[in-house]
């Protein structure tokens, strides 16, 4: 199977931005570690892709079609406005999870909505970095029902 990873705007500056909201961890890191844990399972593939551009994630959700077992997508700011990612989301047909590092339900009123929810499998918000290695987790448990 292949997790397929999509990074939206400013997520390169994870380590940097904000630590106090985001943690010290840097999105290689984070790679690294998916990565890790894929190693030890037979037949599971990671794709890691970052974009601060929203058409290159249309284009990449678009190529998934077929390809990506699952796709686990933090979209970033992306998430509260963009209709051309929910759009391709559905389009794609690709069971999707939709992660954030941090709570984004108790922070500021723009971020409660998310334009990409409905039509993901389902949200996991607010555990930072680890919450990559649950979507990791559950995007295990999709492939494996
Ligand atoms: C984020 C939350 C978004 O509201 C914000 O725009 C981000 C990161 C998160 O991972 O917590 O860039 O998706």
């Amino acid at each position: 199977m292949k997790i397929l990873f999509l990074n939206g705007p400013n997520l390169n500056l994870l380590g940097q931005r904000q630590p106090e909201v985001y943690g010290k961890t840097t999105l290689g890191d984070i790679e690294a570690n998916v990565r890790g844990k894929a190693a030890k399972l037979s037949g599971v593939e990671v794709d890691f892709r970052q974009s601060n551009h929203e058409g290159e994630l249309v284009t990449w959700i678009q190529q998934a079609r077929g390809n990506a077992s699952v796709i686990v997508i933090n979209a970033a700011a992306y998430t509260h406005t963009s209709i051309a990612l929910r759009d391709a989301i559905t389009a794609a047909e690709v069971p999707t999870i939709e992660i954030h590092l941090s709570n984004i339900h108790a922070r500021e009123e723009f971020r409660h909505h998310s334009m990409i929810a409905a039509v993901c499998r389902g949200q996991i918000a607010g555990f930072g970095a680890n919450s990559y290695y649950l979507a990791f987790e559950a995007a295990l448990l999709l492939q494996a029902k």
